[in-house]
Order: structure tokens, then sequence, then C-alpha cells
């Protein structure tokens, strides 16, 4: 049997998981496992460039590794692990980014962005930036090259950061010879954007989220906020422009779907009930990850269990990885014990 493609993704603990990442990035990664040898780890040495509270730094990663694992990551399966805890991934960043032609990064969205907001306010352009927001495609470079991924799924947004990591891996085996893999960007285009209460992309940024491991009753008060228009019960209704039907659609049962597409269309649907179906759907999909992920929570020393075996793992790839490099560009090493 031929070798199994390696697929790697990392995840960056910002904000408490919600539905759109559930369906755009969680439930993906973890059906992707069964088809790749797959990596999976928290990004949290990327969080740094925007979390500056400890206390809320060390909530988010334990909350997302929580998330993962309670929604059906396995780790027995998939090597899991957190990014911090791998440090070859570091001393790779360094040595890729000797032959990174910054005006590669110049070039960065996320970069140029900041730049573009300065300039619109008058400031000097890099006002505000660090090191760390301008080196970050290095970093995510050094993420996937560490491990020979092949293919790294990943949002659009982040399409050109592996385009970025496949030119540094180009530049670096036409310097020192075929050393680094050029992964592919695998697109999630049918699940790329999930709506939010408010129609707008289902993001953190725009509050608009249905929280993924609240109580029920948190849970219900997000539901029934979501926005529709004011059309009667009996009045037909437009499915594919409404809110409520946008996010429905991704959990109902085909059968009952059909159902209510029929009831918008004809008419004797009220948003007040279909909100409520859509309440209990949910409130029962994810009441068993939701039981794991408060468990998890509660004893995290459960979680750093479960990350440091990952690690451990990480590590054997990551210096096989790490040893090829080294020996491409000459470096030499002491052996053990020879002082
Ligand atoms: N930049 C990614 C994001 O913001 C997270 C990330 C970091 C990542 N390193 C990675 C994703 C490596 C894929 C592979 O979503």
């Amino acid at each position: 049997m031929a070798a199994r493609k390696i697929s790697l993704t990392g995840v960056k603990p910002s904000g408490t998981p919600h539905i759109g990442n559930y369906l755009g990035a969680i439930k993906p990664a973890i059906d992707l496992s069964d088809e790749f040898d797959a990596y999976y780890f928290l990004a949290d040495y990327h969080a740094l460039n925007t979390m500056r509270d400890a206390a809320a730094f060390k909530h988010a990663v334990y909350d997302l590794a929580a998330t993962w694992l309670a929604c059906g990551l396995d780790p027995q399966k998939v090597v899991f692990y957190r990014q911090s805890d791998v440090p070859e991934i570091f001393e790779l960043t360094w040595i890729i980014s000797t032959v990174t032609p910054k005006g590669l990064l110049n070039r960065a969205h996320a970069y140029k962005a900041a730049v573009d907001v300065n300039e619109s306010a008058g400031n000097l352009p890099d006002d505000g930036v660090t090191m760390g927001l301008y080196n970050y495609p290095v970093l995510m470079a050094a993420d996937i090259l560490i491990a020979d991924a092949n293919f790294v799924p990943v949002g659009q947004d982040q399409r050109q950061h592996i385009e970025i990591t496949r030119d540094i891996a180009v530049s670096f085996n036409a310097i020192f010879g075929e050393t680094l893999v050029p992964p592919d960007a695998l697109i999630r285009d049918e699940v790329a954007t999930i709506t939010g209460l408010d129609g707008r992309k289902m993001s953190k940024s725009y509050g608009n989220v249905l929280p993924l491991m609240a109580d029920s009753k948190e849970l219900r008060k997000a539901v029934m906020k979501i926005v529709t228009d004011s059309r009667a019960p009996e009045e037909p209704k437009d499915p594919d422009a409404d809110n409520v039907y946008s996010i429905y659609k991704h959990f109902a049962t085909p059968e009952r779907l059909a159902e209510v597409r029929d009831l918008y269309l004809n008419g004797g649907l009220a948003y007040g009930k279909i909100k409520q179906e859509l309440f209990e759907t949910l409130d029962v999909r994810f009441a068993d990850a939701r039981a794991r992920y408060n468990n998890l929570m509660a004893d995290p020393t459960q979680i750093d269990a479960i990350l440091a075996d990952g690690a451990e793992r990480m590590h054997i790839t990551a210096q096989r990885v790490l040893t090829k490099v080294r020996a491409a560009i000459g470096k030499t090493t002491y052996a053990v014990g020879a002082r």
C-alpha cells in the first residue's frame, strides 16, 4: 500500500469557538483524519500576536483543545499538539527566514491591511506593526514544513499563506537541494461561509455567533436573536434569504429540511417556531460534546496529558525533518557526551 499523504492544520486560540468554526473547520478536519496521516495543532504562539493577557491566553488554549476533543477529534488517530511544545518549529522558522525575501512578506495580506489602515489614518506605515505580525507567514510556513505536510486544509483566507509556504520551500530547495516538501492548500469552498445571527459571515469580530459549547439557556438566547424579516406565518418566504434557514440547513435531516422548505415557500412557517426547532436540534446534537467539554475543562490536566502525548509524537516527526534540514545547510553538531 502506498504511504498515506500527510495533512496538517493549525487553529489559533482566540475567542470561544462557535458553530461557524465547527462547520467550517472542526468537522471537516475531523472527517479528513480518516483519509490522511493528520497533524492538528493549537497555534498558540501565533495567537500571542493579539493576546496579551496570561489568564485569557491560558483559558483560550484549553478552551480550543477541549472543544476539538469534545467534537470528536481522536488523539490516538491524529497527532494533536500545542505549537509551543515543539521547539523544532522555531529553529526551522529562523533557518527558512534566511531564504525568505522581505518583499514576499511585504505583500502578505495581513501586513498590507495594517499598512493600509495606517495610511488612511495618516500614521506612519508600520505604526503598531510588530515583527510577530510581519513574520507570521514564516512561522506558519515552519509549522507546515516541519511535518513534510502534503496538504493543508484551511479556509479561503489562508490561501496566500500556503502559497508563501510553497515559495519558501522552493527557494530553500533551490539553494540547498531537495529537502522541504512544498504543500498544497485544501480549500473547503462548500462550507466557506456560515451566516451569523445578522446574516453576515459568522465571526467573533462581528459578535454574531452561535456559541458551540454554551449551555442550553445561552444557546437558546442566541438562536432567538437571529434576525428575520417581519413576515406573518401565513405569508410565503424565501428560505434562501432567511438567516434561520441558512443555519438550520446544516443540521436538519434531509427529510425535515424538505418539509421546512415547503413551509417557507408556501406559507405556514412562523419564525418563532423554526427558531425553537433549530435551538432544540442544536441542543440535542451537541449535548454529548458539551458534556465531554465540561468534563475536560473541569480538570484541564487531562488536556495537558493528551497534548503532552501529542507533542512527544510530533517531536519524532519534527526531529526527522529538522535533521534533514540541518544536514542540507551543513550544520555540524557535537556528539552528546563529547565535552
Ligand atoms: N493562520 C491560521 C489561521 O489564522 C492558523 C495557522 C497557523 C495554520 N499555522 C498554521 C493553519 C499552519 C494551517 C497550517 O487560521
